[in-house]
């Protein structure tokens, strides 16, 4: 798929058939998100690829909006580590040029994803924080659900000309 249809026709996807993702895919989907953009090139980022079905299952538990995660084939949570410095304020941006980067490939490759929020959320950061056994010094930023599609989706047309400005608002 080019880029240009993946950007325009990336669904959210919330419901998932039973069909495994197959490794080579898995590695795609992280070299992708290793291959986002990041504040002085700092590549925060950390995966935690969740694919245990008793630890997926119990995701609802503590984050209201991941029913899917009881079909999905598996989760990867996005974390970044916190850098000393100026740098390592913008691990949150780099973290979601990450996420972006994985779901629009996800969707390239004939899979569907979901991008469920944690962070800021400070129960939810450390509740996942406590279910992976995260580093004092890495955080999660957000929990992406991936899987095979169950269901087709449309695109939806946001453009929007009163969004833009020139030069002054
Ligand atoms: C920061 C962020 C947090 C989100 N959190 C959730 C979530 O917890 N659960 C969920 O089902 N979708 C979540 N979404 C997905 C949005 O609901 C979805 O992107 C939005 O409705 C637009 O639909 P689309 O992705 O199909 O274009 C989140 C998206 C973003 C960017």
């Amino acid at each position: 798929m080019d880029i240009l249809t993946a950007i325009f026709t990336r669904r959210s996807v919330r419901r998932f058939t039973p069909e495994p993702i197959a490794e080579s895919d898995l590695e795609t989907l992280l070299r992708a998100g290793m291959q986002a953009p990041s504040a002085d090139n700092g590549q925060p980022w950390y995966f935690v690829v969740i694919n245990d079905r008793e630890i997926m299952d119990s995701i609802p538990k503590i984050h209201p909006w991941s029913e899917m995660m009881r079909e999905a084939a598996l989760g990867i949570l996005v974390c970044g580590r916190i850098a000393e410095g100026e740098m390592g304020e913008y691990w949150q941006q780099d973290c979601a040029a990450a996420t972006e980067n994985i779901l629009l490939t996800a969707h390239g490759i004939g899979l569907g994803a979901v991008w469920l929020g944690i962070c800021p959320d400070k129960k939810r950061m450390a509740d996942f924080s406590a279910l992976v056994g995260l580093p004092g010094d890495v955080q999660p930023f957000c929990l992406i659900a991936l899987g095979h599609p169950a269901h087709a989706y449309q695109a939806s047309n946001r453009f929007d000309p009163a969004r833009i400005h020139y030069n002054h608002w």
